[in-house]
């Protein structure tokens, strides 16, 4: 396959570009504006392979996507590029507005364009899958029931609301025009490279560093967890098996609640960073609540019945090991943590937390 990847540079395009390039014979272009979110040290390990090629491009420039299309002739695109933070959709939402929607309905015109010029059987091959989230859905009051693929929507957030727009485009795409798309919905990821703005990240490098550790709310909302590897499988999976106009649920079985997390997270500190921060007797001592996020979610859980049944899929990390790989790498790749928490992070935090406690 030739595969055109947007936002390929950030926590789950850099996991599934890795993937693909450490594990299958195909060719990538990597497709990425590079936001304060975007970030090629990710990809260190495939950068100078020769089926590796990287353009930034802004998914809303339109001609610079036909110009794309028409030299790397994709065969598949692997639509990933987002703006991803709910906590900045609440403080923002017009870059969410604009990448998550129109960026969106200009890839999918991009690809509409290039689809239609192809014969048979290259046209029917073609596959737009489009990387989505469980948040489409709203929350679950309950404590047992699931997301299924026919979950109506229910948006909460900015963030999410752009998402749900942009899982609706797809599917028009599909049925009016006939182009060949997949959607996956999936639940929270974690893992290495995960940019320190959200949940897991956050806590691991705060508490590295003395500061405290900021729960919204109660820290009773449930998040169901999927380690980002599992996830980066589970879309090569889709794109090269999955059935066109068909959409799949991806999760963890990992429902926990946000304080377990950090508990977790302070708990295997303690082992694995014994030597402590002047002033901190336990990590767990960090841990702050603050005011909760307006519209919080309450909770996430999917269904993943459907990927098992139908494309063999399920993950291979619990997440318990899951999360000492995390704190593993986190705790060995300072560099990388480094660059990422410089500048435009440094006054996101501020500005964030400042309100917050
Ligand atoms: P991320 O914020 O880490 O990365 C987003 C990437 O998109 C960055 O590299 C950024 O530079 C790029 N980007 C942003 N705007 C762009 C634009 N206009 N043009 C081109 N590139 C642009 O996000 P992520 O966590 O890797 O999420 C990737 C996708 O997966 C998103 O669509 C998100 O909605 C979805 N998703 C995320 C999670 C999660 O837990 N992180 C769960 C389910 C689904
Ligand atoms: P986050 O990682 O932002 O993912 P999402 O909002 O997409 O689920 O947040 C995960 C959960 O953790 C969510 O319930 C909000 C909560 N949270 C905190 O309690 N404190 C924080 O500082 C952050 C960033 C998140």
């Amino acid at each position: 396959m030739r595969i055109l990847v947007t936002g390929g540079a950030g926590f789950i395009g850099s996991a599934v570009i890795r993937h693909i390039i450490h594990n299958t014979n195909n060719e990538v272009l990597n497709v990425d504006k590079l936001t304060y979110a975007g970030n090629l040290e990710s990809l260190i390990s495939v950068s100078e392979n020769p089926r590796y090629q990287f353009s930034q491009t802004d998914i809303c420039d339109r001609s610079a996507l036909d110009q794309l299309f028409n030299e790397f002739k994709p065969d598949t695109v692997m639509h990933l590029a987002a703006e991803s933070h709910v906590d900045r959709s609440i403080s923002g939402p017009y870059a969410f507005i604009e990448t998550n929607i129109i960026g969106t309905y200009q890839l999918l015109e991009a690809a509409r364009q290039y689809w239609s010029s192809l014969e048979a059987p290259s046209n029917e091959n073609f596959r737009f899958h489009h990387i989505s989230t469980d948040e489409v859905y709203g929350d679950l009051e309950g404590t047992t029931d699931l997301f299924t693929e026919t979950t109506p929507y229910s948006p909460s957030s900015p963030y999410s609301a752009s998402k749900a727009s942009s899982d609706h485009l797809v599917r028009a795409w599909n049925r009016t025009y006939g182009l060949p798309t997949i959607v996956t919905n999936c639940s929270n990821n974690y893992g290495p490279f995960h940019f320190p703005e959200k949940l897991i990240p956050l806590m691991i490098l705060n508490a590295l560093q003395a500061k405290p550790l900021p729960i919204y709310g109660n820290g009773q909302q449930i998040r169901d967890w999927l380690f980002v590897e599992d996830h980066a499988r589970a879309l090569y999976k889709v794109v090269s098996e999955g059935v066109v106009g068909e959409t799949y649920n991806i999760g963890g079985h990992n429902e926990k609640a946000n304080i377990e997390v950090v508990q977790c997270i302070c708990e295997l500190l303690e082992e694995l960073s014994p030597t402590k921060p002047e002033g901190v007797a336990k990590y767990e001592d960090l841990i702050t609540y603050v005011k909760d996020r307006p519209g919080h979610d309450v909770r996430y859980a999917i269904d993943a019945t459907k990927i098992k049944n139908e494309l063999n899929w399920v993950p291979e990390e619990s997440f318990e090991t899951g999360l000492r790989k995390t704190v593993e790498w986190y705790l060995n790749n300072s560099e990388w943590v480094a660059h990422v928490q410089s500048g435009e992070y440094q006054t996101w935090v501020n500005k964030q937390y400042q309100v917050q406690s």
